[in-house]
């Protein structure tokens, strides 16, 4: 349709109004506060505190929770905000490289937030894990990331009554979420089963006895000591029955074992699909025969070709390489290391979580893929501040 031009005169209350247009904006700035603008705003902030990026944080305490774990206490340099199950990378320099590992958050939202502290708790079993318990000392200075991960209630996704399976250090989730619960800020009801092979392994005991009332209960299951005070054996069906309400959802963390046997729990009680989380382990070490091959690692604009072991995943060929790649959960769930294949062959670690389109499209996370061949790969740069 053809626009039609309007015809108009200006007339004499249109020069009026012009001739007013000064005064008006004069009588208007000096009517307004003489107070400055503000240098932030409380929205800024609060996205700041949602998403505080990767920090420096000080090392302030080590505590002896058993045996093999201890909790680490980190005065954050910026606020943080996150939901109970959420983890958090706590990375170092090791012998050049800037190595990271994720760590389930054990201290309580609220304490982020009025204390600017967070505690991540440590179970001796792994490269890092061994190089925190023997090096990491008060005073040091680690890079902590972005909160992150799915293992937390959502009033929406789960039921309001929740059974928790916890074993060895997957307790530290759990030990968040009966704290959150505590203090308010989270509310749903958590019955807790932990199992651990004797007493002494159990962490935490004192506080999450402590903790115990309307909204959260734990029940100690033993595997290797009978002791009249705990049950005796595995988290089985009929255990959970015996404690657990009319209905609700699980959470699960532990190691691999304890999922295998859980799943067999989950089909005899008819449980599966969105009543079942689980909390991913990291990739480990590949169980092949060595063999050594090529990388070629594209950054940005720049090319590096480092050795990569067929035991080993592509992510770590590049961190022993000293190379500042992205990395979070290191199971190939959060997709923070998408990457994209060249060429090559690789071979993924469990299921392959990645999306139709990336595998369509030729990207994979390095995290959780193992190299078959000599490769080549685009990968994002990592997070510098
Ligand atoms: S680090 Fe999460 S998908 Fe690779």
């Amino acid at each position: 349709m053809a626009y039609k031009f309007k015809r108009q005169i200006f007339g004499f209350m249109d020069l009026l109004r012009f001739k007013k247009m000064v005064p008006t904006r004069e009588k208007m700035l000096a009517e307004g506060s003489a107070k400055p603008l503000p240098k932030t705003y409380r929205v800024n902030e609060t996205a700041k505190i949602l998403h505080p990026g990767m920090q420096d944080a000080e090392l302030i305490a080590i505590k002896d929770e058993t045996a093999d774990m201890k909790t680490y206490t980190f005065k954050l340099s910026r606020k943080m905000m996150f939901r109970a199950g959420d983890y958090v990378t706590v990375g170092h320099k090791i012998g050049g490289s800037l190595v990271s590992r994720p760590y389930a958050i054990s201290s309580s939202p609220l304490t982020a937030l009025n204390e600017g502290t967070a505690d991540v708790t440590i179970k001796k079993a792994g490269f890092f894990s061994d190089w925190m318990y023997d090096n990491a000392k008060v005073g040091d200075t680690f890079r902590i990331g972005d909160p992150s991960g799915f293992f937390y209630y959502d009033g929406v996704r789960d039921r309001k009554d929740v059974v928790g399976i916890a074993g060895g250090s997957g307790i530290t989730p759990f030990v968040c979420m009966a704290r959150a619960i505590k203090e308010g800020s989270e509310d749903f009801s958590l019955t807790l089963f932990y199992g651990a092979r004797t007493e002494k392994d159990l962490a935490f005991k004192q506080e999450l006895d402590s903790l115990t009332g309307d909204k959260f209960k734990v029940i100690y299951v033993l595997s290797d000591e009978e002791n009249d005070k705990y049950e005796h054996g595995f988290v089985t069906a009929e255990l959970i029955q015996k404690y657990a309400p009319a209905s609700y959802s699980v959470f699960m963390c532990g190691p691999q074992a304890m999922y295998s046997f859980a799943d067999k729990q989950m089909e005899k009680l008819g449980l599966g699909g969105k009543y079942v989380r689980k909390e991913s382990n990291c990739v480990g070490v590949r169980d092949v025969k060595p063999q050594q091959f090529t990388l070629t690692v594209h950054i940005r604009d720049e090319v590096f070709t480092v050795k990569a072991d067929s035991r080993e995943t592509l992510l770590t060929a590049m961190e022993r390489a000293g190379l500042n790649v992205p990395s979070k959960c290191r199971a190939g769930g959060c997709g923070y290391c998408h990457s994209r294949l060249i060429s090559g062959k690789f071979t993924i670690a469990g299921a392959d979580k990645r999306r139709m389109a990336d595998i369509k499209f030729g990207y994979l996370h390095p995290c959780c893929s193992y190299p078959d061949s000599d490769m080549e790969i685009d990968v994002p740069a990592g997070e510098s501040d």
